[in-house]
């Protein structure tokens, strides 16, 4: 049976602290007690604080876009687990592809931010992904097995079950370019393979994958459509609260809005 879907929305750096909260507020109202979904958002870090206050008790998760793989410590300009916690976020991104290929996000660093995300009981939303390159090399399998080995390594049976994984092709983010459904489909199932052979097959199937890449409305029933999708993480089209709206609505089981 298919999960209730979970739409994310990452702002990445976008809005105004006024634009933000407003959104919060409106999204709040819109799904008051729509339990047909489950819903979040990814505010940038100076935000949370505020969007964590305008969605308190909503059951609209807040998550932070980064972490620092350390607890506490020297280091400048970075924020911490436990401190996007204390504020209210129950979730983070982790891995995320600009992470990765921008700022230059090790493999082992994201392993490392997953360990200290769950140690403070702060659902990691582990994104992974091949780059087009890595597509047309016929190695998507490849970079996908080694990316869940090395991001997951020394991760129990117990701490798995915290885990969100989204798969967000390379190519498809910001691009336009979605990936074909059946071509996430594929990559989501040898997802849960994966994790079916590290963890069991029950777990496997419990555990949410999300798809994200060039999400919009107009393609979102398509890809909930999947029998693996059980989610999206939205970027470009999580900005504007109705676009985002009309991704949640498409993403519903039922008619709700
Ligand atoms: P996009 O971004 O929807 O704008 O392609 C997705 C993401 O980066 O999570």
């Amino acid at each position: 049976m298919k999960k209730t879907p979970f739409i994310i929305g990452n702002w990445k750096m976008n809005l105004t602290l006024m634009e933000g909260v407003d959104f919060a507020q409106s999204l709040r109202k819109t799904l008051h007690d729509k339990k047909e979904i489950i819903c979040g958002i990814c505010p940038p870090s100076v935000f949370l604080k505020d969007i964590c206050e305008a969605l308190e008790d909503s059951g609209i998760c807040v998550a932070a876009q980064n972490i620092h793989s350390e607890k506490n410590g020297a280091y400048t300009g970075e924020v911490s687990a436990l401190m996007v916690k204390e504020i209210g976020c129950t979730h983070v991104l982790i891995g995320h592809s600009e992470r990765r290929h921008i700022f230059h996000e090790t493999d082992s660093f994201i392993n490392a931010k997953i360990k200290v995300a769950l140690s403070v009981n702060l659902k990691p939303i582990f994104c992974i992904g091949e780059t087009l390159h890595e597509r047309e090399d016929g190695r998507t399998n490849y970079v996908i097995d080694n990316q869940l080995k090395e991001g997951l390594r020394g991760i129990n049976t117990d701490h798995i079950k915290d885990i969100v994984i989204a798969y967000e092709p390379v190519w498809a983010i910001g691009t336009g370019k979605t990936a074909l459904p059946e071509q996430a489909n594929e990559v989501h199932s040898f997802i849960r393979s994966f994790l079916s052979d590290g963890y069991g097959k029950d777990i496997a199937n419990d555990l949410y994958i999300q798809y994200g890449g060039s999400v919009k409305a107009e393609n979102t029933k398509e890809l909930m459509a999947q029998p693996e999708i059980d989610g999206l993480l939205v970027g470009g089209a999580s900005i504007r609260l109705e676009s985002f709206l009309k991704i949640i609505e498409a993403a519903s089981k039922q008619e709700c809005f």
